[in-house]
């Protein structure tokens, strides 16, 4: 399986600060499969201009209608392969629940979009040990219905992101392996909460470990260069 490494830039970058990265963001990708999932505006303008696979960072599951400021499957497909689906922050500070996650997988795939489902437990959900059954759960209830060798899914512990707490890599593939039972062989698995140029190759080296999905680290052109070469 080919290692992924997607950039999530969440709320960061207007157009031209996305377009002056791509003239800066120069890489040898080797095998390994770079995806940029920048806000939708940035989206918009990269299309076309870069031959870098693009994402969404999230999409609405309705086809089109009264739902003001959100965006469908289809007006990203235009633009774009990939979504990212029920990241945490869309979870936690969005309100976004299983039954609506489950719902945008299945538009991401009715309109021919690969989605990247997150999934992973808060900081109070792995001190009471609850860290298998909410990933069990999120999986179980985000994959209802879907053809899972379709997906790429995201194991990011909530408690990781953006913290700069990496998961150890043993802690890491202890919960990238009950994954693997649950979507088997042909899912693609990535990490993500903190990963760096330094820490990349350890956690790349676990067997369950596919890829990683970058927040922080993916925003300096230099920075995630190296991250990429690290991976290999
Ligand atoms: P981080 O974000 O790399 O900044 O921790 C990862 C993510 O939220 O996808």
């Amino acid at each position: 399986m080919k290692t992924i490494i997607a950039a999530n830039w969440k709320m960061h970058k207007t157009v031209s600060e996305s377009l002056d990265f791509l003239k800066k963001f120069k890489f040898d990708s080797g095998d390994i499969i770079v995806i940029i999932c920048p806000p939708y505006t940035s989206l918009y303008a990269m299309s076309g201009k870069t031959d870098i696979s693009l994402g969404a960072q999230n999409m609405y599951f309705e086809k089109e209608g009264a739902f003001t400021s959100e965006i469908s499957g289809a007006m990203i497909k235009e633009l774009c392969e990939y979504v990212i689906i029920g990241h945490s922050e869309r979870r936690h500070i969005f309100n976004e629940d299983n039954s609506m996650i489950n719902k945008k997988v299945k538009a991401a795939l009715e309109i021919g979009l690969k989605p990247i489902l997150c999934v992973g437990e808060t900081l109070e959900e792995r001190e009471a040990s609850k860290t298998e059954s909410v990933v069990k759960e999120q999986l179980r209830l985000g994959l209802e219905g879907v053809d899972v060798d379709k997906m790429i899914v995201a194991y990011e512990p909530v408690w990781a992101i953006g913290t700069g707490k990496t998961a150890s890599p043993a802690q890491a593939e202890e919960v990238h392996s009950l994954i693997r039972e649950i979507v088997g062989s042909k899912v693609p698995i990535l990490y993500g909460g903190s990963v760096k140029p330094g820490n990349v190759k350890e956690l790349m080296n676990e067997e369950n470990i596919n890829g990683a999905l970058v927040g922080g680290a993916s925003l300096d052109p230099n920075k995630f260069s190296e991250l990429i070469e690290n991976a290999k």
